[in-house]
Order: structure tokens, then sequence, then C-alpha cells
């Protein structure tokens, strides 16, 4: 799928090989990882580098510190995570101007197999302006470059983007991975194919939309976004979320798709945003002073039902606030019904991975996506800057 040089077309022994992560993990007020999903899908190139003899040098962004040093978002967790899951010590190159002296110290001191994890990219100004400076810095500390961020694919930063001007650059196994699942989902499905979009907004989604309804089979809709779509059906949505803006692209939407397109046909709805809210279903207009919170047992039902056929099913972003207990049971039933499903199941995008996780049904879908802006604009059919830059094969 990758027509892009991999870490297995580059010699590596004995060179000191800088690799981008996506170790933008979330962490507690205490400083502890809460999800360790994106440094689980780093090991395998890690490893391999280790196993090939490689000097290998990590990096990676976390948060947004804006070009200088926040304490909260160094990586030394993440150097200690590391160090657990590789059994084998990750030093640390604390260092608040990311290629100081410290980091270029521990680089200067490793031997074959070692593996430095350099502090948070975004310590550096330049870092997300793809400043040349940081980028030539960055590079200088190695011989070959291995991009395996997926996450953040779709930005062009000096430690991904930049780098590649300066050194060869190939991709790691997260990133064919990646590549591979959603590229062959939406690409090369085993049909029928089925996309399942939620989350708050049509607006964010439009050329996802665009671009989904041009391969799949059926584009079940259902989150916040559905309620723009209620709205170009005729009906009240109440206090729903709504982008008043956007409902005559709904219209025109569902007057081109036909039936492609799967609404919901009825919703839970609430007087307030708040849990214990008391609650109701409707089918229908939904009445002035409520809001949907989430899909009705009917539009479960129905989703289900168009979800038996799948052969292949990409879902991004959830079917109502499913962090609210009792307004996460539509959402709950869909990564049920596709945990049982006998289809290739692909599961991107932030929220929906979220979901996929509380329901602690992560195992049983064929592939989650580390990313989540990233796989976004990968479903939009965008081709993304961070492989782009990788050296064609
Ligand atoms: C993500 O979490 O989506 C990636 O790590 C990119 O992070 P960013 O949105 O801060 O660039």
């Amino acid at each position: 799928m990758l027509n892009k040089k991999t870490v297995e077309d580059v010699e590596v022994a004995g060179k000191k090989v800088l690799v981008r992560c996506d170790f933008n993990v979330p962490l507690d007020e205490n400083g502890n990882i809460t999800d360790e999903t994106r440094i689980v899908g780093a090991l395998p190139t890690i490893q391999y580098l280790v196993n090939n003899g490689a000097k290998v040098i990590l990096c990676s962004h976390m948060g947004k510190p804006k070009g200088e040093p926040v304490p909260s978002m160094s990586l030394a967790p993440v150097a200690k995570s590391l160090s657990e899951k590789l059994g084998k010590e990750v030093v640390f190159a604390a260092d608040d101007n990311v290629v100081g002296e410290n980091a270029k110290a521990a680089v200067q001191a490793m031997k074959d197999g070692d593996v430095v994890l350099l502090e948070n990219t975004r310590y550096r100004k330049e870092e997300t302006k793809n400043v040349d400076e940081f980028s030539q810095e960055l590079a200088s500390l190695a011989e070959v470059f291995v991009d395996d961020a997926f996450g953040t694919a779709h930005r062009a930063h000096c430690s991904n983007v930049g780098v590649s001007k300066y050194i060869p650059a190939v991709g790691g196994y997260l990133i064919q991975k990646e590549i591979e699942f959603l590229g062959n989902a939406v690409n090369a499905p085993v049909r029928p194919l089925v996309a399942v979009l939620g989350g708050s907004k049509v607006s964010s989604k439009i050329s996802v939309i665009e671009n989904l309804l041009k391969k799949v089979d059926k584009l079940i809709i259902g989150g916040g976004m559905a309620y723009t779509f209620f709205a170009a059906q005729g009906k009240t949505t109440g206090t729903s979320l709504l982008e008043a803006d956007y409902i005559d692209y709904a219209k025109k939407m569902l007057d081109e798709a036909g039936d492609k397109i799967i609404l919901p046909v009825d919703a839970v709805i609430a007087e307030k945003f708040e849990n214990d809210a008391p609650s109701q279903v409707v089918e229908g207009n939904i009445p002035e002073g409520w809001m949907g919170l989430d899909i009705g047992p009917k539009s479960v039902e129905l989703f289900k039902s168009v979800l038996s056929d799948a052969k292949t099913v990409v879902w991004n972003g959830p079917m109502g606030v499913f962090e609210m207990p009792n307004f996460a049971k539509g959402t709950n039933e869909i990564a049920a019904k596709l945990a049982e499903l006998d289809a290739v199941t692909v599961i991107g995008g932030g929220d929906s991975v979220a979901a996929v996780n509380q329901a602690g049904l992560g195992d049983k879908m064929t592939h989650i996506s580390t990313g989540g802006g990233a796989s976004l604009e990968f479903l939009e059919g965008k081709e993304l800057p961070g492989i782009a830059c990788l050296e064609d094969k």
C-alpha cells in the first residue's frame, strides 16, 4: 500500500536513526499516562531498530506548550513507560532546547542498540512553523530519519516534514499499518462498505462525507451532526446542536445521496446538557426547550440492521454524548454491534476510539487508528504531508 521506502529499505546497523513518534498521550493530574495506545503502537519500529543494531533517537511532541518549556508537558513519563515496555533503559535527554548540550551529550554516548528520547519538540517555537534551523538541528543528530508518527502526519512540522529535507526519510511500521488498514478500508474494501459518522459538527466533516459518499455502500450519520440533517428533513430540533448555515448543504446531500445516507429515526432528548437531566425518546420533531443527546432505540435497531450485512466498517465519531452514561447507549450499542460482526472494522478518530475503549471492546476491532485529526484527513482523501515527504520506493 505504502509506495514509500520503509525502515526495512535502509541500512540501520551501527547508524544513528532519528525516529519521529506520536507520544502525544493523555496524562492525569499526577502526570501518569492514562492511555498508552500510541506508545504500544510505536514499539514494533523501535524494537526492530534495536534488534538491528541502530542507535535509536526518539522524538515527539506532547500537547501544545507553544514554543517554551512547560514541565507538565515533558516527555519524561513516556521514557519511563517505554523503558518498562522494551525491557531496557530508554535514556531521557532532558533539555529545554530539545537539541541542546544535554541531548547532544546523550546521543554522543550511545552504543549500538541504545535508545534515547529527546524532550518535547514543541518546547521550540520553530517546530510548528517548520523553520529550517530546528529541522537541521534535529537532522544533525542522525544519519537516517524514520517517521512513525501517523497521528501527526497531517502536520508539516520540523520534526516530521522539515527533517526529511536533510537526511534520508523512510516510514516506520505504525505508519505502514495505518495506511494499510485505513487505505484498504476506503479504497479497496470487501463490500458492502458501511461508514458510520458521528460527532458534533457537520461543518468539520463535510469533506469526509463528500469523499466517503463516493466510496461507501451506506453512510450512517449519528451524533450531534444528525440534528442539522433533521432540520434539512423539515423537523424541529429544539435546543439541539444545529448548524443553521449548513441546513441547505445537508438538504443537497440528502437529495444527491438518495438512500445511501441513513439518518436516526428517533432521539433521546433532555432539557439540560446534564447526565441526570430528565429525558425521553421522541420520533419526529424535537420539542422547544429540549435537546437531542443520543440516538434513540429505533435508530439503534435501524443502524444495527444496516451494519449486519457489512463486510467493512469505518467508524468516526460517537452517536451521542457518550461521556455521560445516560446518553452513551447509542454509541455503546454500535460499538457492541461492530465487535460481533464478521467484518473488517476500522476505528478512526479520537472520540470513537475513546468510546470503543470505554466499552472495553478495543481488542474486538480489526484496527484502531492512533490518528485523530490525521485519520480524519485521510478519510477526506487528502495527502498527508508527514507521509508525502518520505522517499519513494
Ligand atoms: C493528535 O493528538 O491528534 C496529534 O498528536 C496531533 O496533535 P495536534 O493536534 O496538537 O497537532
